[in-house]
């Protein structure tokens, strides 16, 4: 018979900066949820990916001095990158996807003319506040004081064209399929998608650019790039192969069984989602789950705050699986979470050295104390056993229900119910007491055997959340592949009778919660320390490098450009006999007074600009750097002996 089939799918990330723990939660959970599925034996594809377009990378790009690929290829594929994390935290994704990778390109390409030659995608005018020299379009809600949000210029209204897609069309369609069934959960988000977006009116979306080139281009209308969601959200399908001849799993695995995402993109998986496959006139997918965030002391972590917290530094010091288990046991899935090292250090201490640890460590070293290592075939049960094997006996279907319905922190807290239900049955049948009396050793063979089923049942259990450590585990309790299978998770007695133990090496040591907090911070501080150095850029010929007319200049007059609160304008003697005006951005950095008569460097054959309305011929040198999230500037600035006029070389 023929697997059934499941198909999973996590956000695909911004390369835009390094990912963080929440970022790592999101896709940790999915991998449980994924390996779950494959234990029970379904055909599972699991995607991931990056979302590689969009003005915000290219605008990074452009500030590190890089082309958008390659700043994006340093945060995917570098070192300590996306790829190097997800495999660092054992994330086991079946396919990866690049919305860079050609035929996602082309089949968006192809996705963009069918819509439109359905008539679901038209030309029309984009309307909005516009800024002349920074070239964008603003909303008025994104205005400061009325004014351009980047250099507090003027704006005024513009229009330009762009092509939108009829979401309009589908409002009914989508808030019928909201209100059905189950697909969006948790289902408080229903309401929120309903009552914001569908109620106020659904406006067509504006689904093309023209301020900006990092996208996939329209093919039938050269300069407009597809708006950065619809490429994004077709990665769903386009990895497995539809309109495209890399991959060819699209009838196989579409629809989707479970689109996982965070709270603040349910919105575009809910509604625009929907309504663009219903365009297409392709499948829906089954269901979109909408898990909340991370937050540190209640807010956003962000860098500005320097708050993010590293999942390399935790996973580092305190291993993968113990991580991953923390992230899952602790939130719920579907609420924000309140991150701290405080948590994660007791959440350690408590259940896995405590009550998992302890377990594993106490039934081996008795079984080896007791019986060198090798149980007994004989049994004698006992009443007090009854309620243990029944436990053992129905995790599993407990689990199931707890897992299907993605509640994957409920699932934990009922298989840890069996292993502490396991720790006091050590107390009550104290098989110390066992050991002293000869006659009772059939007892004590019987007490020891149903302490490794229980670990059995529940390692079994345990693995999509830690599967290194379960395996270790495994090993040591001696249960072998034949024993830790998704159908002996439901059997009681799948042990062999006479099995051997090994203890082995302390799976969860207990943590020192003041030590390993100083520990932290010290390693956080180093981590957000370290000094953001941008990589050595690709060669240039010394031929083209000659081309820079670099120049040392006198400043003979510098002052604050009115109305900016950046610019600075300075008159300089570059050594011609010709005082020559450079604007520069510097004004956050220094006060002009500070900088007339000093000896700077600038290139001068740059093309002249306009900044706020005056002329800057050229660009004064400086040294930056990023230090904890804030940038530093230096001018280059020269010994006064240095004439006015020489050139950089
Ligand atoms: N590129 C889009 C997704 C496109 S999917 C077609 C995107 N990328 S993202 O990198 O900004 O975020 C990816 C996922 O990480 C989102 O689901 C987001 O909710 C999740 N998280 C980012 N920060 C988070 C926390 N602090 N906590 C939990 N999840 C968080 O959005």
């Amino acid at each position: 018979m023929e697997k059934k089939t499941f198909y999973i799918t996590t956000p695909i990330y911004y390369p835009s900066d390094k990912l963080h723990i929440g970022h790592t939660y999101c896709t940790v959970a999915t991998d449980a949820i994924a390996r779950y599925k494959r234990l029970c034996g379904y055909d599972v594809m699991f995607l991931t990916g990056t979302d590689e377009h969009g003005q915000k990378i290219e605008e990074k790009a452009k500030a590190a001095g890089l082309s958008p690929k390659e700043f994006v290829d340093r945060i995917v594929t570098g070192e300590n990158g996306i790829l190097d994390l997800w495999k660092l935290m054992n994330i086991s994704n079946d396919r990866f996807i690049r919305t860079t990778d050609d035929y996602h390109v082309q089949a968006v390409q192809r996705i963009f003319k069918k819509m439109y030659d359905k008539g679901d995608i038209y030309k029309g005018a984009y309307k909005g506040k516009y800024c002349t020299p920074c070239e964008s379009f603003w909303t008025e809600s994104q205005l400061v004081d009325g004014k351009c949000p980047d250099c507090g210029r003027e704006v005024h209204d513009a229009q330009e064209e762009a092509y939108f897609f009829r979401l309009s069309k589908y409002a009914k369609p989508v808030q019928e399929l909201l209100e059905s069934g189950t697909f969006l959960e948790p289902a408080s988000r229903v309401n929120e998608m309903i009552n914001n977006f569908i109620k106020p009116g659904l406006e067509d979306l504006c689904v093309s650019r023209t301020s900006f080139s990092w996208g996939i281009p329209v093919d039938f209308d050269p300069g407009h790039v597809v708006y950065v969601w619809v490429d994004a959200l077709f990665n769903y399908c386009t990895a497995l192969g539809l309109l495209n001849d890399k991959y060819d799993d699209f009838e196989h695995y579409w629809p989707a069984d479970v689109h996982v995402v965070g709270k603040e993109i349910v919105r575009f998986h809910s509604i625009i989602w929907p309504a663009m496959l219903m365009s297409m006139e392709l499948p829906l997918p089954k269901k979109v789950y909408g898990h909340g965030w991370l937050v540190i002391d209640g807010g956003k972590m962000s860098k500005s705050k320097g708050n993010v917290v590293n999942p390399y530094v935790l996973a580092e010091r305190f291993g993968v699986d113990a991580l991953r288990f923390f992230l899952l046991r602790t939130f719920p899935f579907g609420t924000d979470g309140n991150f701290s090292n405080e948590l994660l250090i007791s959440t350690i201490n408590t259940d896995l050295a405590n009550d998992l640890g302890n377990l594993v460590s106490r039934t081996t070293a008795m079984v080896e104390k007791y019986f060198g290592g090798k149980l007994p075939v004989e049994r004698q049960s006992e009443d007090v056993d009854g309620e243990l094997v029944e436990m053992i006996k129905s995790a599993r279907a407990k689990y199931e229900k707890q897992m299907d319905a993605l509640q994957l922190h409920l699932a934990l807290e009922d298989i840890f119910k069996l292993i502490q239900r396991a720790n006091k049955y050590i107390d009550e049948t104290a098989p110390w007491v066992l050991a002293k009396d000869e006659s009772k050793k059939t007892r004590l063979a019987t007490v020891m055997y149903n302490l490794l089923e229980a670990l059995r049942v529940s390692l079994i259990l345990l693995t999509p959340f830690m599967p290194e450590s379960c395996q270790k585990a495994f090993s040591q309790i001696g249960a072998d592949e034949s024993c830790r299978s998704w159908e002996k998770a439901a059997e009681y007695g799948a042990l062999p009778a006479d099995v051997s133990v090994t203890k082995g090496e302390t799976l969860f040591p207990r943590l020192d919660m003041a030590k390993e907090l100083e520990a932290l911070e010290k390693l956080e501080h180093q981590d957000r320390q370290e000094p953001k150095t941008p990589p050595v850029l690709p060669d240039v010929s010394i031929d083209d490098f000659a081309k820079c007319d670099m120049r040392v200049c006198k400043v003979i007059s510098c002052e604050a450009v009115k109305k900016s609160d950046k610019l600075l304008k300075f008159m300089l003697d570059d050594g011609s006999g010709t005082p020559r005006q450079i604007l520069s951005g510097i004004h956050k950095f220094y006060e002009p007074e500070q900088l007339v008569g000093k000896t700077l460097v600038a290139i001068l054959n740059l093309p002249s600009r306009k900044m706020m309305g005056q002329d800057s011929n050229g660009m004064l040198l400086s040294a930056v750097r990023e230090v904890d999230g804030k940038e530093e500037l230096h001018l280059l600035i020269l010994d006064d002996s240095v004439p006015a006029g020489s050139q950089l070389c």
